[in-house]
């Protein structure tokens, strides 16, 4: 059924490797963010005085979306960076990745969330096995008509299935944008807000690279979206977690998960939300 509704309707599918100054904007910070290298390097900076962030140029319907990330080094507690997909409105959906610093030497938190319809409520946050401050990463959101699933370099942490056969909602008629931002959040980001952010290590810095995007670009002129592509070329439209995915997920989870919200019993003492027992 999902097959053939996707064809009806009218596309344009890319597969692009990414030039900051091609397929963003600048969208805050008064200078604070850059676009360096000619487009291959963007550096966030956040001082006293303001984060930065930038957005896509593009809105889209699907996406398997790469961008590489080196965090802010050294004490970085206080700092949230964030990568997201997201609509706009009060019933907006939105796919996170938010990147919570902490002091020196003392593990960053990535943080996970799904929105759909205007409701999130689904957090699940990891700690990561290797340092992202001293490298550039890969996190990739793929979002696609049956799954939504997370990778930090290739190994998937998160997914979200379509579940919408189980009255679960699930974003897919509303096209995202993809944000980044730096900014201040020492009220609740690190060990809950007890860590606040030392400014006199400002300014904060993160940088991106390698932005790389398989997706369905939108557009509001065309009466519809954006579908698959029959040929070869845009397996992540149907891509689903194999059985290797399936025991990646499961180590890390087992592992590197820090934060449930399937699991939280004192928030849902009345039961979980319903794609917890099916996710
Ligand atoms: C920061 O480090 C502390 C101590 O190791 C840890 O409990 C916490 O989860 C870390 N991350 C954040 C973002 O607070
Ligand atoms: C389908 O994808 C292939 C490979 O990416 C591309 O060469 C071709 O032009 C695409 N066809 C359409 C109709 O977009």
């Amino acid at each position: 059924m999902m097959k053939s509704f996707l064809f009806l309707m009218i596309f344009l599918v890319v597969a692009l490797a990414g030039n900051f100054n091609k397929d963003f904007d600048i969208t805050w910070g008064d200078g604070r963010a850059k676009i360096l290298e000619n487009g291959q390097l963007l550096t966030l900076s956040l001082d006293k005085t303001s984060g930065s962030g930038f957005r896509s140029k593009n809105q889209y319907l699907f996406g398997k979306i790469d961008l590489k990330i080196k965090l802010v080094p050294g004490n970085s507690a206080g700092t949230v960076t964030t990568y997201y997909l997201s609509s706009i409105g009060s019933s907006h959906d939105e796919i996170d990745f938010e990147f919570l610093g902490n002091l020196s030497g003392d593990p960053y938190i990535l943080h996970t969330n799904v929105f759909t319809q205007g409701k999130g409520n689904r957090e699940q946050q990891f700690y990561l096995w290797f340092d992202p401050t001293k490298d550039f990463h890969t996190y990739t959101i793929l979002w696609n008509p049956q799954s939504i699933i997370f990778s930090v370099d290739g190994t998937p942490i998160r997914q979200f299935k379509n579940l919408e056969a189980s009255g679960i909602p699930y974003p897919k008629n509303q096209p995202m944008w993809i944000y980044s931002s730096l900014w201040n959040a020492d009220d609740w980001a690190t060990r809950g807000g007890l860590v606040k952010t030392d400014w006199s290590k400002a300014p904060f810095i993160a940088s991106y690279r390698n932005y790389n995007a398989q997706a369905c670009v939108w557009s509001s002129s065309s009466s519809s979206s954006c579908t698959s592509n029959s040929s070869t070329g845009n397996s992540w439209l149907s891509e689903s977690l194999d059985s290797t995915g399936q025991s990646r997920i499961k180590w890390v989870q087992s592992n590197y998960m820090i934060y449930n919200y399937c699991t939280d019993t004192k928030r849902f003492p009345q039961g979980f939300p319903p794609e917890c027992s099916l996710n």
